[in-house]
């Protein structure tokens, strides 16, 4: 896949904004076949699409989504022609541990874990048929610096790299590379759409209040999306790509430091970044 940006065809989820659209632009402006989904392709005007790009429906919160757009791709005939899939698509969520309603974690593991895994399992007979092909998993820096109130979404995004990590070697001796990209702090206006718990007379009320503050104005002062695009079709066009990626929050200055301090002293730096005195 070195030079083959040509003619590859890319299935992206969640092509509509952040990171995904991005990433559908560049990989479309390099002559790539490109794919990509959204909750509601019906309501994107024809300025919010790339030319040449399909859009096709999907959800990934709903358990039947990757199966109901497998059918779509087979339709089309090029669900065993996929050469990349990025499972980009996910929801941002963020709540006091004690108090995240057991129906919202279950709708994030469905949306960031399960349904990526069950659409990268869609795709592989394809790719293994064909002996080639690439699955990017969309992590999250939160994945390896867990931090206060976003237990699930750092707990969902170590759980899709766990996944990704024991499926790359599986994988690998078919010619199939699984790889996973953290990004860090990404000014794409994630937060905007952020789902938020927090109870009535929470007593998290304060601590909560300070995290986010710190964690919009980290992501408002990231780095663009189009750099992550770029680390992701780095990957995806290297001969062997790599197990991990991380970009933005200046990777890889925080894994340098994981390796070198206390764990102790590590997690009080990450709660220190987002205002939390521990
Ligand atoms: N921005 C950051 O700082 C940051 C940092 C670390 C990791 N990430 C990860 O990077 C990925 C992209 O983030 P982003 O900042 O680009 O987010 P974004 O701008 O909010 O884009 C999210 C995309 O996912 C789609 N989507 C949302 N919920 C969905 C669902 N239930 N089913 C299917 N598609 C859904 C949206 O499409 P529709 O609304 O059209 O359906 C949209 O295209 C995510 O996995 C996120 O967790 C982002």
């Amino acid at each position: 896949m070195n030079d083959a940006h040509n003619g590859l065809t890319v299935l992206v989820t969640g092509g509509t904004s952040g990171i995904g659209k991005a990433l559908v632009e560049a990989l479309a402006a390099k002559g790539c076949h490109v794919l990509t989904t959204s909750r509601d392709p019906h309501r994107l005007s024809p300025t919010d699409r790339v030319p040449g790009v399909s859009y096709l429906p999907l959800d990934l919160a709903e358990p039947d989504g990757p199966d109901r757009l497998a059918e779509d791709l087979e339709r089309l005939g090029v669900l065993g022609e996929i050469d990349v899939l990025i499972n980009n698509a996910g929801e941002s969520q963020s709540g006091p541990f004690e108090e995240l309603p057991a129906e919202a974690i279950e709708r994030l593991f469905r949306t960031n874990v399960f349904g990526p895994v069950r659409l990268s399992q869609l795709v592989l007979p394809g790719m293994r048929a064909r002996r080639t092909g690439r699955i990017i998993m969309v992590g999250s820096m939160l994945a390896s610096f867990p931090l206060a109130h976003r237990s699930s979404y750092s707990a969902a995004k170590a759980a899709l790299r766990t996944f990704a990590t024991a499926a790359r070697q599986e994988l690998s001796p078919f010619g199939v590379w699984v790889s996973v990209v953290e990004p860090g702090s990404i000014a794409t206006g994630i937060g905007l759409r952020r789902t938020k718990y927090l109870e009535d007379g929470s007593p998290y009320t304060d601590d909560v209040t300070t995290m986010l503050e710190h964690l919009d104005a980290n992501e408002r002062g990231g780095i663009p999306a189009e750099k992550v695009a770029a680390t992701i079709i780095d990957a995806i066009v290297s001969p062997r790509p790599r197990e991990f990626y991380a970009v933005g929050s200046r990777a890889p200055l925080p894994f340098l430091l994981k390796r070198a301090l206390p764990r102790s002293l590590m997690s009080k730096i990450v709660a220190a970044q987002h205002g939390l005195k521990r």
